[in-house]
């Protein structure tokens, strides 16, 4: 199967006062295509810190990360934003939508970066997740759970190879978000689309493929089933 991710032996660090900070102590990892895999780990373990680079939005100190089979170890500003326009779809905790944007224009937005518009995906997202009525209203309106459906929706508009997910259901009711994560995984599936979520939640864990933990710098694979099977 076609890998999306791997990093091999990345550390990061930050400096804390005069003090150097380990947060990734040599990781390795492989995202296969199409897996979905929950990331735990107690607060400042590193979570954010791994989806972080895996986005390109920091650097490695060491070790090597290759993504959709290159590695990006020469990759400059445009070949990251290239990656994250075409190939990355984000899901974060605040959901971060474009508020003067209605939902409708929210969710084109990535086409839009592409050059592309409204397609019948769109319309399939915007069903499945329950937003045909609030297409026209903008995202200030919405509530959490109703913002929430829309990030996911402007996360997998482009098909991306990758969906980073970071704590989405953090602000929401355990059903809506259960409800909503189960839809995530469903429809980046149609998607192909592989899925690395952050979650407090061990139900949501368990309908991923795989559960990743980390611990003092070091990732531990939990639980793994056979992505195809899944
Ligand atoms: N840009 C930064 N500069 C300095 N320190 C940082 C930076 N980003 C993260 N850290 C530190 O790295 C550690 C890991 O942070 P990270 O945000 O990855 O944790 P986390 O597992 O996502 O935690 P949480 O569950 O609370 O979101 C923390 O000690 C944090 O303070
Ligand atoms: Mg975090």
């Amino acid at each position: 199967m076609a890998i999306t991710a791997q990093f091999c032996q990345v550390s990061k660090g930050f400096n804390d006062g005069d003090r150097f900070h380990a947060v990734l102590d040599r990781v390795d990892l492989t995202l296969h295509q199409g897996q979905t895999v929950a990331l735990t780990g107690p607060s400042g373990s590193g979570k954010s810190t791994l989806l972080n680079l895996m986005a390109g939005f920091e650097l490695a100190d060491q070790g090597e990360i290759l993504l959709g089979g290159q590695s990006t170890r020469h990759w400059q500003d445009a070949r990251w934003s290239a990656f994250r326009r075409l190939q990355l779809g984000v899901v974060f905790q605040q959901f971060n939508l474009l508020t003067p944007l209605n939902v409708r224009d929210n969710i084109a937005f990535p086409l839009q970066l592409a050059g592309l518009d409204w397609d019948p995906w769109c319309q399939h997202l915007s069903d499945k997740l329950g937003l045909n009525e609030l297409l026209e209203r903008s995202v200030e309106q919405l509530s959490g759970g109703q913002q929430q459906r829309v990030a996911v929706a402007r996360a997998l508009a482009h098909r991306p190879l990758l969906l980073l997910a970071d704590e989405p259901t953090g602000n929401l009711d355990q059903q809506s978000g259960l409800n909503v994560m189960s839809l995530l995984c469903e429809l980046a599936a149609e998607a192909g689309s592989t899925v690395l979520m952050v979650t407090h939640s061990s139900e949501c864990a368990a309908f991923m493929h795989s559960h990743w933990q980390l611990k003092q710098g070091q990732l531990l694979e939990l639980a793994s089933r056979d992505a195809v099977e899944g």
